[in-house]
């Protein structure tokens, strides 16, 4: 079967290449399920790993399968598997087991381990391939009128990981009643993140840079959020007027937006961060007033890394309830489709050209 590789450590090694199908029987004790692959989503990891940034091949390769965002149909069940059945719909997990008390109980995505083990971009092969084999532990259900849109799983995921996340520490408050959020960032993982929150009964403000028109200021709105460009109004006039945020999702990938949304988080409230800041930026910050306030009202940050099922679960429903709430919006994010594996290299520039994308995703296989 066809696969789109890189070989890790060299830039711009992205390459198809005819590798071995993969069987049940590749997992023990009967318990391997087979997925056909119909669609794989892309995002700026597989650029920076085809830009030799990170990931790194299994043991026994050079090369890695890339590819992290999967959505298939199960083909072939083991005789153990009672969990799947064929023709199921399903999305996977990426990071898998490693070696720390978190990673033995299924909570791998809170690993304390140095070292990451993730389908399509660490020491895992991935999805960007016609087949996969994995135990039905990391493979998630989806249901069958997300088929569409079921290639948003992954991103979903993490999206979902933050808020949820946010709701368990605030148990903290017996009772807590949030009413306005923000969202920093409207990118792919921005834009899920005002649905879901949308989803939950929350007033919801969204920033992003660009001013409108702009299409993914437009999906905000759709979603009856109200949408707000930082180069028109800054984040502490928009907390005046739309604030005071209970919660806040950060995903710019600005350090800078981090300060600036820790500055307008409410009394009582949570601030999630999810920006992968991989640069080596220094700020100067009023540090006394935001940890007075944060002090003073009781306020708390934490960041959040990849999920583990109980995200894709939570995920998987939330996308069905906002297929009937919000008819056609999630399809709207699959802007850009890419024809069939052979088509590696126009996936690849799309990730750098397409400018306006909010999903690259590929057409692997029909049904
Ligand atoms: N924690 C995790 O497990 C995890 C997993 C995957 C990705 N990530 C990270 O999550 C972040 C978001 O991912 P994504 O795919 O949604 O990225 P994206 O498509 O690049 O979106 C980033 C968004 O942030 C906005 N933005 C940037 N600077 C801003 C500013 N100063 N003020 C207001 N908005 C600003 C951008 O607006 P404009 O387009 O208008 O500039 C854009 O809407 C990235 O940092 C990514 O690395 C985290
Ligand atoms: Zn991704």
């Amino acid at each position: 079967m066809k696969a789109i590789c890189v070989t890790p450590g060299v830039a711009d090694s992205a390459h198809l290449k005819e590798v071995e199908k993969p069987s049940i029987n590749d997992v023990p004790d009967g318990r391997g399920v087979l997925v056909k692959i119909l669609r794989v989503g892309v995002d700026g990891t597989d650029r920076e790993i085809n830009a030799a940034e990170y990931g790194a091949a299994p043991d026994g390769y050079d090369y890695l399968i890339i590819g992290h965002e999967s959505f298939g149909i199960v083909e072939e069940v083991g005789p153990k598997v009672t969990e799947l059945q064929v023709g199921d719909y399903v999305a996977a997990t990426v990071r898998r087991p490693g070696n720390s008390f978190y990673d033995q109980i299924g909570t791998y995505d809170m690993t304390t381990d140095d070292v990451y083990f993730e389908r399509g971009i660490n020491l895992r092969h991935g999805y960007l391939t016609e087949y996969y084999v994995d135990s039905p532990e990391y493979i998630i259900e989806v249901p069958s009128r997300c088929r569409n849109i079921g290639v948003l799983m992954e991103p979903t995921s993490i999206a979902e990981k933050g808020i949820v996340q946010a709701y368990e520490i605030q148990r903290r408050m017996k009772i807590w009643r949030p009413k306005k959020a923000a969202v920093m960032g409207t990118g792919t993982l921005g834009l899920l993140a005002s649905l879901f929150l949308v989803l939950r009964g929350l007033q919801v403000t969204s920033f992003g840079r660009k001013v409108p028109p702009y299409k993914n200021a437009e999906l905000v709105e759709e979603l009856g959020a109200k949408y707000i460009s930082t180069k028109e109004t800054s984040i502490s006039e928009a907390a005046k007027e739309h604030g005071p945020f209970d919660i806040i999702s950060e995903g710019t990938g600005n350090s800078g937006v981090v300060f600036e949304a820790a500055e307008n988080l409410g009394k009582n409230g949570v601030l999630i961060l999810t920006s992968i800041t991989g640069g080596g930026r220094n700020l100067e910050i009023p540090a006394d007033k935001i940890n007075l306030d944060f002090v003073l009202g009781n306020k708390l940050m934490f960041g959040s890394v990849n999920a583990n099922r109980e995200y894709f679960e939570i995920g998987a429903k939330d996308l069905a309830q906002a297929v009937s709430q919000f008819p056609g919006w999630l399809d709207k994010l699959l802007t850009h489709p890419v024809q069939g594996l052979d088509n590696y290299q126009q996936m690849m520039d799309l990730l750098t050209s397409a400018k306006d994308a909010i999903k690259i995703f590929v057409e692997v296989a029909e049904e």
